[in-house]
């Protein structure tokens, strides 16, 4: 805070013996002092050099005091500066309008020095505390703006941060979801190798054999109708046999052999034909490690999961058979990975198997009938559908949203691994191109449907609207 010594007051009075005694006491009171005589001289003063506090006479030439003062509570850079009106003991009105045109106080003429001094002691102390308050306010708001741009930065900074703690766990998110997709397909592609290996195996060792009984059954059957035909000749041309011969005859029941051993040889072939027919089902289910696009024939695939799947689809003691009803389009060849499509119909009829033995565990009422659908079509021209359907409990809807989900079981422990869904959508969406769906409604079974494009050729326009996640139903010429 400034001391009263350099304090600078500015008597404006026209009255020359005024401005003498007031200086004269201010002075000796330790002020500085500057006078004005005019009104006008007196704003142009303060202008260059503005005092503490001003002594303003109210009756002067030019402008009178209140003009004076009215003008200087009209500038921002003056109006702070306290005013004091000097004036006659009697004027009352005067010192209203001087008070309500912002002076701080009057003093009366003639002047009373002790009073003088001690007024304008009192508003210079009170002007130099304002100062002091001022200064201190705006080292406040500095501060304050100060601490304001500070936390503005640090929020700023803690935006920043909690965003990239955002990004990153977002990033280790996906990296483990991808982590646990490749899991998932590495566990049941493994799965699958295993089972693919060891019918494949299976396949491969009773694949010699058995063609080779297959050919040879023709030549055994026709050399055994020469025989035949050698012995009618020999009983035509020697009807009297010897009694060792026809002794021979009677024990071997030579009538019943004649006729029975065509019809064995007959049943014989047609259990060949079965058995190659079945290895030739096995060879294709075990195409899984065919890790090219293939142009197949997806009924075959549909045909070979079935017949690996056909034990579980037989009747069980107090359970009927699972009956299997194909509908089947006339379906062109398909690019596609063949032993990835037989995994996906593995997948999902054995869900339906699944489905429909729980029911008949449990409810065997409910499903007298058990039976699975299966019904392909083309479907505009350039895609084709293959519809799986079972009249099993159906899935409830809170469940149907997650069945897709890797890991997402209703079975009990040990029994499934909640997989086979979520691969067989992978298979069907990001190898194919195309779409896996449920239907179900709780209680009247459940549906999947496969919808994957003909063609999977760069230039179909399906797959690369597909690879762009939009659905085209032009066709690759
Ligand atoms: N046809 C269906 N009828 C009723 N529920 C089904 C059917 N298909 C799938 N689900 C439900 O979807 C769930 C997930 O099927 P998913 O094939 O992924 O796994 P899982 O069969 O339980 O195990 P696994 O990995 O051995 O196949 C099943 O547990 C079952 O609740
Ligand atoms: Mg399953």
């Amino acid at each position: 805070m400034q001391t009263p010594e350099t304090n600078l007051i500015l008597i404006v009075d026209d009255t020359p013996t005024n401005l003498e005694v007031l200086s004269e006491a201010l002075t000796d009171a330790g002020f500085e002092v500057a006078v004005a005589t005019s009104g006008e001289s007196a704003i142009e003063q303060i202008e260059y050099d503005p005092p503490d506090l001003i002594l303003l006479d109210i009756m002067m030439p030019g402008i009178d005091g209140f003009e004076t003062c009215y003008r200087l509570k009209q500038n921002p850079q003056t109006k702070d500066i306290p005013v004091i009106f000097m004036t006659a003991l009697s004027d009352t009105v005067d010192k209203v309008k001087g008070l309500s045109l912002g002076a701080v106080d009057y003093i009366t003429k003639p002047f009373q020095q002790a009073e003088v001094l001690a007024r304008v002691q009192i508003h210079v102390n009170l002007r130099n505390l304002n100062l002091a308050l001022a200064e201190k306010n705006l080292r406040l708001e500095q501060e304050i703006t100060e601490r304001a741009i500070a936390e503005a930065a640090l929020q700023q900074l803690t935006q920043d941060l909690e965003q990239r703690v955002l990004e990153r766990t977002q990033k280790l998110a996906d990296a483990l979801c991808t982590l646990e997709k490749a899991q998932v397909q590495m566990v049941q592609s493994e799965k699958l190798a295993t089972l693919g290996q060891l019918v494949a195996g299976i396949a491969h060792e009773i694949n010699n054999p058995v063609n080779f009984i297959h050919a040879n059954l023709y030549y055994v059957s026709r050399y055994t109708q020469n025989l035949l035909e050698l012995l009618k000749l020999y009983q035509n041309q020697l009807p009297n046999a010897t009694p060792e011969i026809q002794a021979k005859a009677e024990d071997i029941d030579l009538q019943y052999l004649l006729e029975d051993l065509p019809k064995i040889l007959s049943s014989m072939e047609i259990g060949t034909k079965r058995i190659c027919e079945i290895i030739k089902s096995l060879r294709s289910f075990s195409r899984h490690d065919e890790a090219e696009v293939k142009v197949v024939d997806v009924h075959e695939g549909i045909e070979s999961t079935l017949m690996i799947l056909k034990r579980h689809l037989e009747a069980k003691p107090g359970q009927p058979k699972i009956q299997v009803f194909k509908e089947y389009g006339n379906l062109p060849k398909v690019e596609c990975y063949p032993g990835k499509m037989n995994q996906v119909f593995m997948n999902v009829l054995s869900n339906a198997i699944d489905a429909l033995t729980e029911a008949m565990d449990n409810y065997p009422s409910y499903v007298p009938s058990p039976m699975i659908r299966i019904t392909t079509e083309v479907r505009e021209s350039d895609r084709i559908v293959i519809k799986i359907a079972d009249n099993g409990l159906g899935i409830p809807e809170n469940i149907q949203k997650r069945i897709f989900d890797p890991f997402f079981t209703t079975k009990p422990a040990g029994k499934g691994t909640g997989l086979g869904m979520s691969i067989s959508h992978q298979i069907i969406t990001e190898l194919h191109y195309g779409s896996l769906q449920c239907i179900s409604q709780p209680g009247k079974g459940a549906e999947f449907i496969v919808e994957i494009p003909i063609c999977d050729c760069e230039q179909c326009d399906f797959v690369r609207s597909a690879k762009k996640g939009a659905i085209a139903t032009a066709m690759c010429k």
